[in-house]
């Protein structure tokens, strides 16, 4: 987490329509609890991640624990427990995208965008990369997907062009 990003201090996600969307959610499941991963969802859109403090908002919001909430957060990899880039770029490095040559593309991909590192946000805050587990497309090696949008065959020539796409 970026010292910049830790001092900003947190504003509640669950006031006014923000609590009316989730109230509003309530009787399609059959606890106010089940609600959770949406719950968590509307956190991470309208924050970018789900930092502590959002993990005891819908805690207290849901009426679960703290604990059990994180459990959850850190279960599933499409929620972000730190802040992120504008664009989240994730490559797949399972072992068949990895015997055709996910690593290198993965390298130029970090090497590109600036990040460098896993998990790490660009300094220019474009970007965060993660690898995740096979994506069900593992006859278009490397495929990543850049957000919402699925791109198959990456290679490392192709990353440059594939990065212009995103401001
Ligand atoms: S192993 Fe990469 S998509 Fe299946």
């Amino acid at each position: 987490m970026s010292a910049a990003h830790a001092s900003v201090p947190y504003e509640p996600v669950f006031v006014g329509p923000m609590k009316q969307k989730l109230e509003a959610l309530y009787p399609k499941y059959p606890t106010k609890q089940a609600c959770l991963l949406p719950a968590l969802w509307m956190v991470q859109e309208a924050r970018g991640w789900i930092p502590e403090q959002g993990i005891a908002e819908v805690a207290e919001v849901l009426g679960l624990t703290p604990a059990y909430v994180k459990g959850v957060v850190t279960f599933y990899t499409m929620y972000h427990q730190h802040p992120m880039g504008r664009h989240v770029i994730q490559v797949c490095t399972t072992s068949p995208c990895g015997i055709c040559g996910a690593e290198e593309t993965l390298k130029a991909i970090l090497q590109h965008t600036g990040c460098q590192e896993l998990g790490r946000t660009s300094p220019d805050g474009r970007f965060t990369v993660v690898e995740t587990e096979c994506l069900g497309a593992c006859g278009f090696a490397t495929p990543v997907l850049v957000d919402n949008d699925f791109v198959e065959s990456v290679t490392p020539e192709r990353v440059p062009g594939l990065l212009q796409r995103y401001a």
